[in-house]
């Protein structure tokens, strides 16, 4: 959604990550390890960024720079010790979250060119052993205006790095501030995009969302393109991205990675708000030529369009959804022709790099679903700032998980490691 709070801090400092953490207002008390070390005074079994033991995950470029929301690393390792030095592209003092196999995340500030240790016997969990596979390390990224760029990662002596398979089936989520993340406590790891990937288990993800930015290709709210542009591009569409690559980023190489199997979108709302002056026209038909590239980059994808919500309104002595919500009945119309025969003998595929639209003359099968969002989240579960709070996010991603079950059958492989951080609230009275 808009971000117009945001986009000074932009402009100013968005290489120094600063702000403070607020919750309704007050700040939030967090306790941040200083994890930056002197590298030279350890002894490490170092491998270079490049080492096949390393998966990364979301969109990182040729030069190791992560981009978008929730971007992360991951790899199993013996011993007890694991440190990454960053490169120089690396946002300064970003937080990023951290965990151990299934262990809650543990929150630092990284630095450009600096070294940190992550795990050590000091550590929560390092002493344990996993059950049935080696100890992991994943480091995920929370804000998506910020990147990390990997420079090595450190085990102890004579300890070795170990590749995790990927998992077998992959998600991706396309949107705005909405899913990556914008307002809730951690950003990108409290991102219902994140409780999607990662409350499925066993499920790869990728959130290529970015605040303010519209479907249609023109500048929202500082956004220099929209995601029918975009999309097809490893960055996003931060001034980190222009000032390392300008007007020429580098196209995504859809071979690097095994197709997704679901494609989530939510986008739309930085196009509805009259500041943006975009036509439901332009609207739709960027929509339209997003689902068709989708489908000429992976074929095979489902893709499921979520209904668009815009927030509430008290009325008198109770709340209701604002009206309109959000091009809702285009959106529907939209849908029910991907799915009309018209459509499905004769599909169009596009390209957004090349900007070719082709007809494929091959007959596919309906691929195109509509998710209903209206009713998940009621008046509470939208902060001041019009985005989902913590449990707002969690709603819905609990909402699209058992929809990705009920639809295509996917089980729930996540009983344990799906953590929204600090979300634990409970009442230890039995009676007051
Ligand atoms: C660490 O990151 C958080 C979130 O951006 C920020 O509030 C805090 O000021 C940062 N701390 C340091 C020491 O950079
Ligand atoms: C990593 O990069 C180096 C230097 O570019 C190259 O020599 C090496 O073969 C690469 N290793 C792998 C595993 O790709
Ligand atoms: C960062 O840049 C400095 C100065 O150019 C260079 O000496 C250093 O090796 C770089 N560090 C990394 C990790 O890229
Ligand atoms: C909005 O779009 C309309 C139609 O394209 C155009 O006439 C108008 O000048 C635009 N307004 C702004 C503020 O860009
Ligand atoms: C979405 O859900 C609401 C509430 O159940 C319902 O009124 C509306 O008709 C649904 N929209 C569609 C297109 O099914």
């Amino acid at each position: 959604m808009w971000s117009l709070s945001r986009l000074p801090v932009f402009g100013l400092s968005f290489l120094s990550a600063s702000a403070t953490i607020l919750q309704n207002g007050q700040p939030r008390i967090t306790t941040f390890p200083d994890t930056r070390i002197d590298p030279s005074s350890y002894s490490f079994n170092t491998h270079p960024r490049n080492a096949s033991e390393i998966s990364y995950k979301g969109r990182w470029d040729s030069k190791y720079v992560s981009w978008w929301s929730a971007p992360g690393i991951q790899f199993g390792y013996t011993g007890q010790i694991v440190a990454v030095t960053f490169g120089n592209w690396t946002s300064d003092g970003v937080l990023v979250g951290y965990r151990i196999s299934g262990l809650d995340w543990i929150f630092t500030n990284v630095t450009a060119g600096g070294t940190h240790l992550f795990v050590s016997p000091e550590t929560p969990g390092s002493d344990l052993m996993a059950p049935i596979s080696p100890s992991i390390f994943e480091l995920r990224v929370t804000n998506w205006a910020y990147g990390i760029q990997i420079e090595s990662v450190h085990v102890a002596k004579g300890e070795k790095l170990i590749r995790i398979p990927d998992y077998g089936r992959r998600i991706e989520v396309i949107g705005d501030s909405l899913a990556s993340g914008m307002y809730t406590s951690y950003e990108g790891l409290s991102s219902w995009a994140y409780g999607l990937g990662a409350g499925l288990g066993n499920t790869e993800y990728s959130i290529t969302a970015y605040p303010g930015i519209c479907a249609a290709d023109q500048n929202c709210w500082g956004n220099p393109h929209g995601q029918v542009h975009q999309w097809f591009y490893t960055s996003d569409t931060s001034p980190r991205a222009s000032v390392m690559y300008g007007d020429n980023p580098e196209p995504w190489d859809f071979s690097k990675r095994p197709a997704a199997d679901i494609v989530v979108i939510n986008i739309g709302t930085n196009d509805q708000n009259s500041h943006n002056n975009v036509s439901t026209t332009i609207y739709i038909d960027a929509l339209t030529r997003i689902i068709q590239g989708i489908h000429g980059k992976w074929p095979k994808a489902q893709v499921v369009v979520m209904s668009l919500w815009l927030g509430f309104y008290q009325s008198g002595n109770t709340y209701l959804p604002n009206a309109p919500q959000g091009f809702v009945n285009e959106i529907y119309h939209m849908y029910k022709w991907f799915n009309s025969d018209d459509y499905l003998r004769n599909p169009i595929v596009y390209d957004g790099v090349t900007k070719k639209t082709l007809k494929t003359g091959k007959k596919t099968k309906p691929f195109v679903h509509y998710f209903n969002t209206t009713g998940i989240m009621q008046h509470n579960d939208i902060g001041p700032q019009w985005h989902p709070t913590d449990v707002g996010a969690i709603k819905v991603a609990s909402h699209l998980q058992q929809f990705i079950k009920m639809t295509f059958g996917w089980e729930f492989y996540a009983t344990g490691p799906e953590v929204f951080h600090e979300t634990e609230y409970w009442n230890d009275e039995s009676g007051y």
